[in-house]
This record gives structure tokens, sequence and C-alpha cells, in this order.
């Protein structure tokens, strides 16, 4: 499995905390990790990634904005925020606006920053961020959500506050504890990432650093219903088990067999799966990024399941491609209902977000005949070398250049 892209993003933009020479390793080759490259290069900074290494020089930025051209392709852009406000006292970053899965406010963000002492104006599609002060003041914040690229704004923005900042309702996403490992290595000192109330001492300066980038549990997660899907038996090399524990546990409830394997996972599944219900919820609950997923799944498993999205208004947009697949699911507001059949058919199915368009290929490998999926650029923003791993278990994919229309 390769590193995971959720810890990643908000990892490197705390390159921008302290100068120097940055090296993190186990990066992964993905879209969403070249545009926050990208990001921070437009700034000053120096990025070069070969293969899963990517290096960082940070230097004084010339300017600390982060312009709409950039947040428009990724929103995770807006992890820029905690890091510059804190070091620079300002920061002017594009509100990046609803998205495909949903409207996706920053207030969170913005109101943990302003009780931080932040002056925060709207401008023509910006987000200007002033420390009259200069310097961020520790605080207690609490969220109306444990907001993931929320918490760890906040976070980053706190290490380099005067005093002690909590932050109650936090996100407990594993994340969010290897971005603190991260920031303590950098002389930061966080404490209670992983629950619900994280405090932070500020430091005056933080220092660079060395990290390997932990697994990512989404890929890994992927990985595991398409090889349930398809009745494989598929060992998962790299996998934290313990970060896919809700995951493994509907998994197991549909009759699939998920066994931790030394440092890894084995999944493997005959006959025919059950269905079960699911609701998404923040970790450790079951991960919104998985339902595209795991519906493939139930959607050929014996029964009808009740899938419920309680973390973004507009994410099934999976659903209309998949019926046309066959599959016999209906949506009422954020409830899916999937009333297992016997077979999907291959069909040209067009992919909306990154892990809708995952669900379309698991789909494509358990259906008969050819599937064809389109804008197959959604799927380079989150997972590395897909063609490869699934070919090297014995599927037949393969990426036509130039048909992703
Ligand atoms: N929300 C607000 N106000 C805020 C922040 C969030 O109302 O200020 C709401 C959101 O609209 C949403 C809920 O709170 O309804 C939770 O959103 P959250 O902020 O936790 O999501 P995020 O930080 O924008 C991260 C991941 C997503 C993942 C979600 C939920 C990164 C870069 N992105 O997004 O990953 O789905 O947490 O776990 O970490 C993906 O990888 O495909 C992906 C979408």
């Amino acid at each position: 499995m390769s590193g995971a892209k959720n810890a990643a993003l908000p990892i490197l933009c705390a390159a921008l905390l302290a100068d120097g020479e940055h090296r993190f390793r186990n990066v992964p080759a993905l879209r969403d990790v070249a545009t926050m490259g990208a990001l921070l290069e437009t700034m000053g900074l120096s990025v070069a990634q070969d293969g899963s290494v990517l290096d960082i020089t940070s230097r004084p930025v010339n300017e600390p904005v982060a312009p709409y051209e950039l947040v428009k392709k990724m929103r995770a852009s807006v992890l820029v925020l905690g890091p510059l406000v804190a070091r620079y006292g300002e920061a002017t970053v594009s509100l990046p606006g609803g998205c495909a899965i949903g409207a996706r406010p920053i207030d969170q963000h913005l109101k943990g920053l302003e009780a931080m002492g932040a002056k925060v104006d709207l401008d023509h599609g910006y987000v200007h961020v002033k420390v009259p002060r200069g310097r961020l003041t520790g605080a207690e914040v609490v969220l109306d959500m444990p907001t993931v690229t929320g918490t760890e704004n906040l976070m980053s923005a706190a290490v380099l506050a005067e005093g002690r900042t909590t932050l109650v309702n936090a996100a407990r996403e594993p994340e969010i504890e290897e971005l603190a490992r991260v920031l303590n290595k950098m002389g930061a000192n966080v404490t209670g990432a992983g629950t619900d109330v994280i405090v932070i001492e500020g430091r005056e300066g933080l220092e660079p650093v060395d990290h390997a980038i932990m697994a990512d549990r989404i890929e890994a997660g992927t990985y595991m219903v398409a090889a349930a899907a398809t009745k494989g038996n598929v060992f998962l090399d790299g996998v934290t088990f313990d970060h896919l524990e809700a995951v493994a546990a509907k998994m197991r409830q549909a009759g699939c067999a998920v066994e931790r394997e030394g440092e890894g996972v084995r999944v493997a599944a005959e006959g025919d799966l059950r269905a079960v219900n699911i609701k998404t919820a923040p970790h450790p609950g079951f991960p919104t990024d998985m339902q595209a997923q795991l519906m493939v799944l139930m959607a050929m498993a014996k029964g009808q399941s009740v899938i419920e999205e309680t973390i973004f208004e507009n994410r099934f947009m999976h659903v209309p491609e998949l019926n046309r697949m066959g599959a016999d699911i209906s949506v009422h507001g954020r409830t899916a209902t999937v009333k297992g059949v016997d077979s999907l058919q291959g069909a040209q199915v067009m992919a909306t977000d990154l892990r809708a368009s995952a669900s379309l290929v698991i789909a494509g490998l358990l259906a008969q005949g050819e599937t064809e999926v389109l804008r197959v650029y959604h799927i380079d923003r989150g997972y590395e070398h897909i063609e490869e791993k699934l070919a090297g278990l014995g599927a037949h994919i393969e990426r036509v250049p130039g048909a992703s229309a």
C-alpha cells in the first residue's frame, strides 16, 4: 500500500512552519500531492519528488497567498492557511466554494483562528486572515463538528502561537495523529491527538523534519473491498489494521474473512455475501471515504441494505452510474437503499469524484463484459498506480490514453 494522501497533504504544509531542508518519505505520487507541491512553489519553496521521497527546501515566502487556480483544483489547498497565519501573521486564501460532494464550508477553520486573535475578511472570493498583534494567541476552541482539515489547520496554527490552545470536539482521524507526530518531531508540543481534545503549547520556532508518511487506510480499504467483491483471496502489505476496524467489521458482518496478518491484512470471500446497513460517521466510525466502495459490495449481496451518508450531503453520485451497470439502488435524501442483484453488466460510466471513481473500477472488475470508466483523472488524485496494482492481482485493466473525456 502507498503512503496516505490525506496525511501527506497537511504534513507538506507543515514545511511552511520551519525554514530549512525537509525530507518526506513514503509520499504517494498523486495529482493532489503535485498540486500541493505547486502551491508551495508559488510561495517560493523548492519542492522535488523522486519516487516516494519528497524534499522541500523551506524559506520565507514571497507572498502568503493561495490563488484560486490551485484551490479550485484541490480543496485541501486550504491547509496552508494555518501554517501561514502562524508563521507570518497573515494569509490570503481563495475560498474553496462547493465541490462535487457537497458545500463544504471552512467556517470552523476561521472561527478557530479568530479565537486565537486573527481578523477575517472576505473579499472577491478570497479570505484574508490577519493577526493585528502579529502572533496568534493560544485559546480554547470548541468545534461545532469534528472537521478533519479544520482540526489540522488549527493544530498547525497553534504550534507557533503564544500560550496554550485547546481544541475541543477535535477530529480523531489517524491522519490527525500523524500530523501531530510530525509537528512534535519539529519541536512542537501537541498532546491528545487521536482523542477529541487536543492541547498545543505554542513554541517560538520549529525545526525542519525527516518523516516517513503512514500507509493510506482508504487505499487499503478500497483494495479490501475489491478483493472481496471479486471473491478473491488477497494479502495487502503495509496496512495499519487498527485504522480499518470499522471497515473490517462491516465486511466481516457481510461474510468476508478479514484477518490481520503481520504488517498487513488478508481478505478472502467466497459464496454469497450478506446485506449489511452502513452509516458513515467521523473516525472511529465508518469512513465516508469508503461509502461508495462498500455500496458496490452491497450491490451484489443477498438482501437489502440501507446506506446512510451523514458527512457530505451529495455523496451518492456513483449511484446512477452503478444503476446503469444493472445495480438496484434508490436514493432518498442522505439514504441509499441497495437491493442486491445477481450480476452487473459492463458499461461506459463517468467518474465524478475520487472515491466514486474507485467504486466504478470495483464494479467494472466484477461486472460481466467490459467497463469503460471516463474522467479517470479523478482516480489519479488518490490512487497511486491503481492499474498496475490491480493487474498484478489478475485484473484486466488498462489506461487508454486520450480516452478519458
Ligand atoms: N464542515 C463545516 N464547516 C467547516 C468544516 C467542515 O460545516 O468549517 C462540514 C463539512 O461540510 C462536512 C463535515 O463538516 O459536512 C466534515 O468535513 P471535514 O471538514 O471533516 O472534511 P474535510 O476536512 O474537508 C477530509 C478529507 C476528505 C474526507 C473528509 C471526511 C482531506 C484532505 N480530506 O475533508 O477526503 O472525506 O475529511 O473524513 O483530509 C477524499 O480523500 O476523497 C476526501 C474527500
